[in-house]
Order: C-alpha cells, then structure tokens, then sequence
C-alpha cells in the first residue's frame, strides 16, 4: 500500500492551494507520521460521491457489486416477474432480494449507467466508455466474429468500472437511457461490476484485445493514449494487430484492494476454458453452471486430473430452484469448500463454445465463495467409463 497512496496524498496537498480555514484544519489534522500509520492500519480507502463507480441500489459508490437475475420460471412456484433479482456488494457481502426490479433506474445497473448516460450526454473528452455486446440490441445480427462477451467500462483518468453480464440487447444506445430488454427476461443473468483506479486500465485494455468484444457503442478519446491503445483501436473500429498469445491471463485489484485473476481466451484457443484451462490453472475441481439446452447437455469431464461437474439445479437462499435451462449465467466455484474460487464471465460450458473469445474474472474473496457455493444444488457426476 503505500507508494499509491502516498503519491496521491502528496498531490493533493500539493496542489490545492491552502486557504486560511483549511489551515486552520491542518493544525488539528493528525500530523503526516500519524497519517501514514492510519493508512497502514486501514488499507482500504474510502471511494468518493464523486468518483465514477459501481453503485449499489441507495446510489451508494461500492467496490463491487454482483447481480443475479432470477428466471422467470422457478420450480413449484408460480411464474414471477423474471425481473426480480439477488444482489450482494461489498458492503453486505451476502445474497439480498432486490429492493427495486431490474428495468427500474433505481437497481444497481440503472445506477451504475446513469454514470454513463452523464457522459454521454454531456460530451466530456475527460472520459472514456465502451459498450460491446455480441447480442447487441435493436434485433441486430448476432456477431459470430467477435467473442461471446458482454459488458461495458466507464472510466476518467483517474477511476472507473468494469461491468461483465450475461444480458442480451443489454445495455440500450445510450440516448435511449435505461431499459431493461425482454430478451434477458425468461432467463437467470448474472453481472458482476468491479471499480479500478486507472492503473489497472491498461492491463483491462491488453485483455479486451484477446476478449474482441463486439463494440457498438464508445468514446474512448486521445487522452487516453497510449493507456488505451487497443481500446481506442476496437473503438474506431481499426485494424487489429496480431496478438501474441491464444490465452491472457493477468491478476487485477480493485480500488479497495480485492484480488482478482482475469481469463481472457481468443478465438484460436480452441478448447473448453473451464477444463483446460481454468481448472488446471487455479488447481481446483469446478462445478459449473452455465445455460443448458435440453438434449444437449455437456457431460461432466474426469479425464484431465482436475475436473469439471456439470451443475444443472439452482437453489435460492429463500430455498426456490430452478433449472439450468432456464439460466443464461455463466459461473463456475471450486468444488472444494478449502480453495474457495468464484468465477463470472462469458462462456457457456458448451463444445460450441470452444471457438469463441471471452473470458472470466475470479477471486477468492470469501463472501462472493460462500454466496455461489450455497447456491449449486445439484450437478452431474461423472460417467464411468
Ligand atoms: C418494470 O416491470 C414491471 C413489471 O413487468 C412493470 O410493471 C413496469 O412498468 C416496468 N417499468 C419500467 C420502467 O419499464
Ligand atoms: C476537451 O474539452 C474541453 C472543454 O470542452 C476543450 O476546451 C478541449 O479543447 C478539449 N480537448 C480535446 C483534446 O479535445
Ligand atoms: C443481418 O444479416 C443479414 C445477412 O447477412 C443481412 O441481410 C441483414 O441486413 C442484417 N441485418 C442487420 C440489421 O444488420
Ligand atoms: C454512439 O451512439 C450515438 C448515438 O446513437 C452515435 O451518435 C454515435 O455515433 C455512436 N458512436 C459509435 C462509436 O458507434
Ligand atoms: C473430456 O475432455 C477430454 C479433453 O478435452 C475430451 O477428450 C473428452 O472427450 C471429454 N469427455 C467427455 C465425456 O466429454
Ligand atoms: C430452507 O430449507 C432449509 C432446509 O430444509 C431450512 O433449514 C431453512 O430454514 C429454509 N430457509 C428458508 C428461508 O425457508
């Protein structure tokens, strides 16, 4: 912790000249020695009102946030809305039912691309977003070239979010402002947003290139090279350079310090990324799930010395469940309690899949495991050959 936020401690003090009341302040401030030693103690630095970041349903700045849409159809219950949601964030760290449904501005994602909606309308140069969906909206044709990723970043230079879902025709134009689409409906839909500070924007941006996400909204402007470079390049809708490896990997940390490890796999790795890769990567046996089509269920796979278990029943906190084939998410857990891996992202564990681009984000954080772990009630075991 430390030289971040010290630089940043100096540039404030530096630069903002003192008026006559702050000096006043300074002199019951704690002293800079003081200071530093708060900081060590607390490595978490609060996030500002003002600063672009996830925002819970009160509006509230949070270091993340994860949605999880229920299906409209849930076993032994009456059809509900489909637009009733299960949120946690980092500062409830368990499972809640929405306050608001998902296509209310006042949900978590309606807060959040409020942000977005701001910027656009306002035209500011100090700011960049992307928007890629490979299911854009307006009933536009599917995108096969492009990864099978969804999501959308709003950053300054000095702050931003990643949001990575399953939602298709999500999010709208952004003159449109905010709607919830009917096609994301029927379905369970995950989304996990994550805040960075503008460091860990390069790193997103090498990571986006092995992504090729299908971009149909952006403003990513000169300020931001080169930082940015891949970002503004899949923006302008440019020639892509040719990228080194089939597979990226790089670890991110969040403006509050979580830990997390970011999969992304191009189209030429041309294998299933739970079991060749994520698996044997993170050392652990995955339980997966991802939306099933009936007859066409992947089986669960022993053959490489980590596996992957097939998970095709849900049950809620509240103790409703539904059915694989009735949730769009894409996640995976280890299945053993001790390596406590959650993983949100792109791909459905499916052979089509294997051709696609996209990736995952994963930590270990141990609310984020115990709230996905509870939630798999049954999965497949796996056939004796
Ligand atoms: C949200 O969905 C509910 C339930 O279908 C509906 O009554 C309401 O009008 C919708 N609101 C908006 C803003 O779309
Ligand atoms: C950014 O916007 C400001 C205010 O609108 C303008 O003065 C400035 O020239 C712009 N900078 C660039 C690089 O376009
Ligand atoms: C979708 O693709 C078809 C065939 O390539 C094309 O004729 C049609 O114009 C496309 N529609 C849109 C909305 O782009
Ligand atoms: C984004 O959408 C706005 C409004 O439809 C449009 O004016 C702009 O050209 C779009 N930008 C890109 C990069 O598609
Ligand atoms: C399990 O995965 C291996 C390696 O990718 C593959 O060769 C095999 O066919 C898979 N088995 C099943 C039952 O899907
Ligand atoms: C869910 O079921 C378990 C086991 O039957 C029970 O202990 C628990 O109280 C139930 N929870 C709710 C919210 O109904």
């Amino acid at each position: 912790m430390s030289a971040g936020t010290s630089d940043q401690f100096n540039e404030i003090s530096l630069t903002s000249p003192l008026s006559s009341a702050d000096v006043v302040k300074m002199t019951v401030r704690p002293s800079w020695s003081t200071w530093s030693m708060l900081l060590l103690l607390s490595p978490v630095l609060p996030l500002w009102a003002t600063e672009i970041s996830c925002r819970n349903e009160d509006g509230k700045p949070v270091d993340w946030y994860i949605i999880y849409k229920l299906p409209k159809y849930m076993r032994d219950e009456a059809a509900g809305t489909g637009l009733e949601y299960m949120f946690m964030d980092s500062l409830t760290q368990a499972w809640k039912l929405s306050k608001y449904l998902i296509n209310l501005t006042e949900s978590a994602l309606g807060q959040t691309l409020q942000q977005v909606y701001q910027v656009y309308e306002s035209k500011k140069n100090s700011t960049a977003y992307v928007i890629y969906n490979d299911a854009p909206p307006g009933k536009m044709n599917y995108s096969w070239k492009h990864g099978h990723t969804k999501g959308f970043l709003l950053l300054d230079k000095s702050q931003g979010f990643w949001v990575i879902h399953s939602i298709p025709e999500f999010p709208p134009f952004p003159q449109k402002g905010y709607q919830y689409p009917h096609t994301g409906q029927k379905n369970g839909q995950t989304a996990i947003c994550l805040t960075f500070r503008y460091d860990q924007f390069a790193k997103i941006d090498k990571q986006l290139l092995c992504y090729n996400p299908n971009i149909y909204n952006c403003s990513v402007p000169k300020i931001f090279c080169p930082e940015l470079l891949n970002l503004q390049m899949l923006c302008a809708g440019s020639k892509l350079p040719p990228i080194p490896q089939k597979q990226c990997l790089t670890k991110l940390q969040s403006a509050q310090g979580e830990s997390l490890l970011n999969f992304a796999k191009t189209h030429s790795y041309n294998e299933d990324i739970y079991l060749t890769w994520m698996a044997p990567e993170l050392k652990t046996d995955l339980l997966v799930e991802s939306w099933q089509r009936k007859g066409r269920e992947f089986f669960s796979n022993c053959s490489l010395p980590y596996h992957v278990y097939n998970t095709n029943l849900i049950q809620t906190p509240w103790n409703s469940s539904f059915s694989s084939y009735y949730d769009h998410s894409k996640w995976c857990v280890s299945k053993r309690y001790e390596d406590q891996w959650t993983c949100i992202g792109d791909l459905n564990y499916a052979p089509q899949q294997a051709k696609r681009s996209g990736g995952f984000i994963c930590t270990q954080n141990q609310y984020i495991y115990k709230a996905f772990r509870q939630l798999v009630y049954h999965y497949y075991g796996c056939r004796v050959s």
